[in-house]
């Protein structure tokens, strides 16, 4: 049985300490969830840390409480001074949350769909956010390169140059989720696609539990709604012989763009539902779930699982590579991830890559 196990980079580990009965007397309190593993002794990047999770407990009180909510009782809360907490929600509020201030303290009106490092809890401090990248693709590659921890995450708001599979272009209007996952999986360069066909699953998973959609994948890992693409994924790796150095998994999800437009075989879940969504619970779901899935699942489970929500099992299909064209009917797909295709003569034939139709 072959595990998907998350590995760490070299870097070395320090312990923060903190607690309780410092919250008053220290101006730099550390709430219990920072004494956490940082991987540099840079005070620097502590402070970020710090700076983040503040953020992140600011707007869940206001998200919660939903009406006005003193400068006070954040500040008594937090363990921070009021002086602090202001500065904090000048930034919030310079970034364009609807954070309105009155004599009375805070309120949150409506909300604003961020995808800023502190919407995201745990994860927080290995998030790159940026409003405009060509490629997160590149971003995260020379974040890779660089040896940034595995799960790290980059993402844009919008890309210039976002691409796809076999080179074509990934439209990235405003709107949709545009990320690319820094992963260091343990295991052989030729397992890396239950890899991406883990990310599939997760996403077709997340799709049905979050909002009641029916997502299906065309191999090898397209996810569509019907006939149309609302998801495609990318992957980039580097290798030293056995050793995958890491994995780069970029993934396009359509949600409150309208893809339809510049592509008539792609559509949104704003498509689907008529209603706009919030991209940073997709994408807090997403590694959240993503994560629980490579420490549990083995790869005969996801390759039984993949088969459960293949759209293209089973259907007559046409597969281009560079320098051949397969057609015929998709039986199966074996344990390299290849599909195997019964041809019209009754012999089978695996394609390892390429484009499907069907
Ligand atoms: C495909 O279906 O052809 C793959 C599309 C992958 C698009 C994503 S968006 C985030 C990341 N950055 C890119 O430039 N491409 C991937």
């Amino acid at each position: 049985m072959l595990l998907l196990r998350r590995i760490n980079t070299q870097n070395s580990y320090f312990w923060f300490m903190g607690g309780g009965g410092a919250k008053k007397a220290c101006p730099q309190y550390v709430p219990p969830e920072l004494i956490t593993r940082i991987s540099d002794t840079s005070l620097y990047l502590f402070s970020c840390r710090v700076n983040i999770i503040m953020k992140s407990r600011i707007l869940a009180l206001l998200r919660e409480k939903g009406a006005v909510i003193s400068g006070e009782c954040i500040s008594d809360v937090l363990g921070i001074s009021r002086v602090s907490v202001w500065k904090h929600i000048r930034k919030l509020q310079e970034l364009g949350y609807p954070i309105r201030s009155s004599a009375k303290g805070y309120q949150m009106d409506g909300d604003f769909d961020a995808l800023y490092p502190w919407e995201f809890s745990h994860q927080a401090y290995k998030i790159y956010f940026h409003q405009q990248l060509p490629s997160t693709m590149d971003a995260a590659l020379e974040l890779a390169r660089n040896g940034c921890d595995a799960f790290t995450v980059v993402i844009a708001e919008q890309q210039a140059k976002g691409r796809g599979r076999l080179n074509r272009v990934w439209h990235s209007t405003k709107g949709g989720l545009y990320f690319t996952l820094v992963l260091r999986p343990e295991i052989s360069p030729v397992f890396l696609f239950q890899i991406n066909f883990a990310v599939a699953l997760c996403i077709v998973q997340m799709l049905n539990e979050l909002f009641g959609i029916e997502a299906g994948i065309k191999w090898p890992n397209d996810i569509l709604v019907g006939k149309k693409k609302i998801c495609g994924m990318l992957s980039q790796m580097e290798a030293e012989a056995e050793h995958v150095s890491f994995l780069n998994v970029g993934i396009g999800l359509n949600v409150n763009n309208l893809p339809s437009a510049v592509e008539p075989g792609a559509i949104s879940i704003f498509e689907i539902l008529g209603t706009k969504v919030a991209r940073r619970k997709i994408l807090s779901d997403f590694l959240a779930r993503f994560e629980a899935f490579l420490n549990q699942n083995d790869i005969g489970n996801i390759l039984v699982q993949w088969r459960q929500c293949s759209l293209t099992l089973g259907r007559t299909v046409r597969v281009v590579t560079t320098n051949n064209v397969v057609e015929g009917r998709a039986i199966d797909i074996d344990e390299n991830g290849g599909l195997t295709i019964r041809l019209a003569d009754g012999t089978e034939k695996t394609v390892v890559y390429g484009d499907c139709f069907h």
